[in-house]
This record gives C-alpha cells, sequence and structure tokens, in this order.
C-alpha cells in the first residue's frame, strides 16, 4: 500500500480554509510590525509583550467572531470569549514573542480548534479538530482537520522515518520568566550527548509543526499553555506522529508537559524521561572548574 497520503480537496476541509485566511491575515500584520521595528514594553524581568501580540489578537478575535460567530475564543493576550460553546479556538497571535521583539525571524500565528462535547468538566479535554500555523517569514501555512491529516502550503505533510534518538535532530524550549524553577536544562544537556543536536528556537508552534514535517524528530517542553500547543499537537497527530507527555500517557491541553515525536522514537525518549526523573542513566560532563584545571594543566600550569 502506498505510504502517500491524499491531500483532502479544499472543499473537504470544514475550518481550514476560512482559518487559513485569518491566520494569513494575521501574518501579514506580524510581518508590517516587524519591518516596522515594533515598539517594546517589558513587564517585569525578561517578560516582553509587544504591541504586536496584542493588535494581532483583537484582529484575530474580531475575524474569527465574523467567521464563525458561534464558536469561541480563548487567547493568550486575555481573549476569554464563548467559552461555553462546543467549539473553541485557542489563540496564539505571536508564537516567539522574544524572536519578534529581538528580529529574530522566528515567530507565528497559531490558532488551534477544540470541540467540547456537552457535559465535558473544565478540566477535561474535548478533541482537537482544525490546526493552522503560519510562520509570515517563510510563508509556510501549516494545516491539519482531524482524519484528514496534515499538510503545508496545501502538499502532504509527514513525520521523518527516523528510528533512532542517536540520529535525530530534535528541539525544546525554556520560559521566558522563572527559569530557575525549571529542570529543563538537565533535559537539554542529556539530549544533546544522545542525539545530532538539539535546538531551541524560541517558538513551541513552530516547533511542533517542524515536527510534523520531518524537519525534527522530536519536540519537548515544560509548562507550555494550551494557546501554544492545540494547534501543533494536532499536526503532528495528522502527520503520523504521536504527543503524550513526558511518561507516555495521553497530551492533554493543560498537563503542562508535551513530548511530540515521529512515534518510531517516542518509546526510546519516554525511557530516557523516566530514568531521568528517577536519577539514572546521566552522561557525566567535566564542571567548568574540572575543566579550567584541565587546561591549565595541559599548558603545564
Ligand atoms: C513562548 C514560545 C517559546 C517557549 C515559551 C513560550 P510566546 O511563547 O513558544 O518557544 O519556549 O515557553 O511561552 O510567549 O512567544 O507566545
Ligand atoms: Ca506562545
Ligand atoms: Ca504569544
Amino acid at each position: 500500500m502506498s505510504e502517500l497520503v491524499a491531500t483532502p480537496q479544499l472543499a473537504e476541509l470544514v475550518w481550514v480554509p476560512k482559518a487559513a485566511e485569518i491566520a494569513r491575515e494575521a501574518g501579514a500584520g506580524l510581518r508590517d510590525f516587524f519591518a516596522q521595528g515594533v515598539e517594546t514594553e517589558y513587564k517585569g524581568d525578561v517578560d516582553v509583550v509587544t504591541i504586536a501580540d496584542r493588535t494581532v489578537e483583537k484582529l484575530i478575535r474580531g475575524r474569527l467572531g465574523e467567521v464563525f460567530p458561534e464558536h469561541g475564543i480563548y487567547g493568550e493576550e486575555g481573549t476569554r470569549e464563548r467559552l461555553e460553546r462546543e467549539y473553541r479556538w485557542y489563540v496564539d497571535p505571536l508564537d516567539g514573542t522574544t524572536n519578534f521583539a529581538h528580529g529574530f525571524p522566528q515567530f507565528c500565528v497559531s490558532l488551534g480548534l477544540e470541540r467540547r462535547m456537552a457535559g465535558l468538566a473544565e478540566n477535561e479535554d474535548g478533541t482537537l479538530e482544525a490546526a493552522i500555523i503560519y510562520d509570515p517569514m517563510r510563508e509556510d501555512l501549516f494545516t491539519a482537520e482531524r482524519g484528514k491529516g496534515a499538510q503545508i502550503n496545501g502538499k502532504p505533510l509527514r513525520v521523518s522515518k527516523t528510528e533512532h534518538l542517536a540520529e535525530s535532530l530534535i528541539a525544546t524550549g525554556f520560559p521566558s520568566r522563572k527559569r530557575h524553577e525549571s529542570p529543563n536544562i538537565h533535559f537539554y544537556n542529556e539530549f544533546t550527548l544522545r542525539s545530532h543536536g538539539v535546538r531551541r528556537a524560541g517558538s513551541a508552534a513552530l516547533d511542533l509543526a517542524y515536527v510534523a514535517a520531518g524537519r525534527l524528530e522530536a519536540f519537548w517542553e515544560f509548562n507550555l499553555n494550551p494557546w501554544d500547543t492545540a494547534a501543533g499537537v494536532l499536526l503532528v497527530a495528522e502527520a503520523g506522529g504521536q504527543v503524550t507527555d513526558f511518561a507516555g500517557n495521553p497530551f492533554r491541553l493543560d498537563s503542562r508537559e508535551v513530548l511530540a515525536s515521529n512515534g518510531l522514537i517516542h518509546e526510546e525518549l519516554v525511557g530516557l524521561f523516566t530514568n531521568m526523573f528517577a536519577g539514572r542513566g546521566l552522561s557525566p560532563i567535566p564542571t567548568a572548574q574540572e575543566f579550567a584545571a584541565q587546561r591549565l594543566e595541559r599548558a603545564g600550569g
């Protein structure tokens, strides 16, 4: 049987065509702000909030409200509308704000649609129905609908076929705040030693889209929010990959742990997380002090 997945005709897609138009409009807005050099506000330590985030969320909120007036919206910049409805959009108007504020061109718009059947408790997930992630700098439009596969600019998307972590390129991210509370640097270290490398490009939604596209074998991060993950998780699943928490349990939008992969290396990744959480299997590397002593010794000091 051919492994090629047929590209759904536009007419078969229920949500993507209109939502993709909105994501493109939003992306064009981000591109304009980026070209002008956006004014940046600093809130607290390193939390960078830009005018672009808020302006573009407002645009998306307005356009989603016109096109899908029955749907709820849950946006990073504070939009909470019609959350009692069956369908809910998770909106990140600008994923990669720190990059954007520094002129580093790696950011995107992320729109994920969840269907919440009647009777679901607020802490229970519905089903992810549609995903749109748009990178306005590369004009990469990643889209998916449940059961209909994933696409990039209308062409089918598949995860990579790499079978071992040792031959994988993977990615992670670090929170912009409270980094002292995150253990992720230990995982970054260990995965770096065991793979072709770990990228840390600063947009979780694009990282997930890249797993779906086979540009990365895996991605993990602690403490993401539903607006970061809703679209990317569906993209990975529809491209043939797997998404769980760090213990291999099904992913949940509020689980605060995401581990996405091409599926083939998933067990190996979960095994490594399990070992690391149990304090096993860490590869030794020299401390800065040990390295300095060796350096001195080499210099004959
Ligand atoms: C952030 C990005 C980043 C991730 C952070 C997120 P934002 O989203 O996705 O890659 O490491 O955890 O908060 O703030 O740029 O929308
Ligand atoms: Ca985000
Ligand atoms: Ca954001």
